[in-house]
């Protein structure tokens, strides 16, 4: 069949590369794609919000199957627009209705949900403009660190966690009645801080039945040690060492099972990925408990690029069954070599930073896989940076301080002004296992 990916960052092109080996796939389209995605398709000038380009593109190219990678189009109901078309409602939609995607879309509506179906998640209280003073007392009652998390999408910037009262009460009163995240911020979530050891797991689910795959972690922050700004991701690891079988049947029996079974309950037709974002917190008992910080509607970037190459069935038969309600049907066959993800960003990044810079050095990368993100060919072929985050390079081996050495000497031999990737992606879990 033929099938239309919606992104163009290193998940869609680590998406693309798993649905290009198919051998359920034709014809792979990604829209708009990057200069890597051209190596498992044909790239299609497509915004993702042009739901009407989209659905004439599908119609006309016969396609059957749309993978939608980021969020903002399921959030503005990308999935809802095919189902209420005649023509377009068997094609399969791989990811949730605007309902479904309030559970990133609104994180008021994620904590209500979590509350409904009693599934692990820090307290909370949500407030408005109009109870502003209320919002500034409650605070007064939580202990310090405060996390104010704007209700809305807001780019990933949208969560402040503030040391000192005085300056929370402040960023308070800038969320609700100064706009600071435009309307995303008319309402906030307060919570209670909780202390642990954050990671991802991805559930792709067809409503009733669910397949989780394997765990990661990314590394947010721009600086090694975990310092400095927050970027969209400077590498990632999968699996999560201290995930272990005991840890994941609690994520499975506390998290995933609730979750599917709520959306269910009420009436929400989810079929698509759901994103954990878990803390890990030590109880009493010593024994690690799983939180959820958030639910995402789609995958994570850059854990795609070290989870996707680690699954080994056919993604579109996975697609196809989540999208006809047989997933119970299906195996999920994942490799057990470890995947290590480094990040290679633009001089600048996070803050404004260079386009345009000559890539050099890719040919000598032998034995890792490398995703693109921002990048693009100039007007005489050259692949060229075209955006913060550039490239990514994974590699499968059989121990993490292995499948790291081999991503950074890869990291280290591509080349471009100002290139910068962190040396430590992974360091933190190396230090765990030993500890352990
Ligand atoms: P979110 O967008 O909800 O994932 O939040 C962004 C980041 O803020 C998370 O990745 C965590 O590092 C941190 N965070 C969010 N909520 C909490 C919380 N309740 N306690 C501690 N850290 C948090
Ligand atoms: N890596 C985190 C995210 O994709 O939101």
């Amino acid at each position: 069949m033929n099938i239309l990916l919606l992104g163009s960052g290193g998940r869609e092109h680590a998406i693309a590369a798993s649905i290009a080996k198919s051998t359920q796939c034709d014809k792979l389209y990604i829209a708009p794609g990057n200069a890597g995605t051209t190596a498992c398709g044909t790239n299609v000038d497509l915004k993702a919000d042009d739901f009407k380009g989209i659905g004439k593109f599908v119609l006309d190219n016969d396609i059957k199957m749309v993978v939608v990678g980021p969020e903002a189009p399921l959030v503005g109901g990308i999935a809802d627009y095919f189902a209420d078309d005649e023509h377009l409602k068997s094609v399969a939609v791989i990811g949730p209705m605007a309902k479904g995607a309030q559970l990133e879309g609104s994180k008021d509506f994620a904590k209500q949900f979590m509350q409904r179906h009693e599934i692990p998640t820090a307290a909370y209280k949500t407030f408005t403009k109009e109870t502003l003073k209320e919002g500034q007392k409650f605070l007064s009652t939580l202990k310090a660190p405060y996390v104010l998390k704007a209700d809305g999408l807001a780019a990933g910037k949208g969560v402040l966690i503030i040391d000192n009262l005085k300056e929370a009460k402040q960023a308070l009163k800038e969320m609700l009645a100064e706009a600071k995240f435009g309307d995303a911020s008319s309402r906030v979530v307060i919570e209670q801080y909780l202390s642990g050891i954050e990671l991802s797991v991805f559930v792709l689910t067809d409503g009733k039945h669910y397949k989780i795959l394997p765990s990661a972690k990314d590394y947010k922050r721009i600086g090694e040690g975990d310092t400095g700004l927050n970027t969209g991701g400077m590498g990632s690891v999968s699996p999560v060492g201290f995930a272990d079988k005991v840890f994941m049947q609690k994520v499975e029996h506390e998290i995933v099972m609730p979750t599917v079974k709520g959306l269910q309950k009420e009436g929400i037709n989810y079929k698509g990925f759901i994103f954990l974002g878990l803390m890990a917190v030590r109880g009493d008992d010593g024994a690690l408990n799983p939180y959820v910080i958030e639910y995402n509607v789609r995958m994570g970037d850059p854990e795609t690029e070290s989870v996707f190459p680690r699954i080994k069935s056919d993604i579109v038969e996975l697609f196809q069954a989540c999208w006809d309600g047989t997933l119970n049907q299906c195996t999920l066959d994942i490799d057990e070599r470890v995947a290590a993800c480094v990040m290679l960003t633009a001089e600048g990044y996070p803050e404004s930073y260079r386009k345009g810079d000559v890539i050099s050095g890719l040919d000598e990368v032998k034995e890792s896989l490398v995703f693109h993100a921002g990048t693009k060919l100039n007007k005489v072929n050259d692949l060229t940076t075209n955006g913060g985050r550039v490239l990514c390079v994974t590699t499968l081996s059989d121990s993490l301080p292995s499948a790291l050495l081999k991503s950074l000497q890869a990291a280290e031999n591509i080349k471009w002004k100002g290139r910068y990737y962190r040396h430590d992606i992974g360091q933190d879990l190396l230090k765990m296992s030993i500890e352990q």
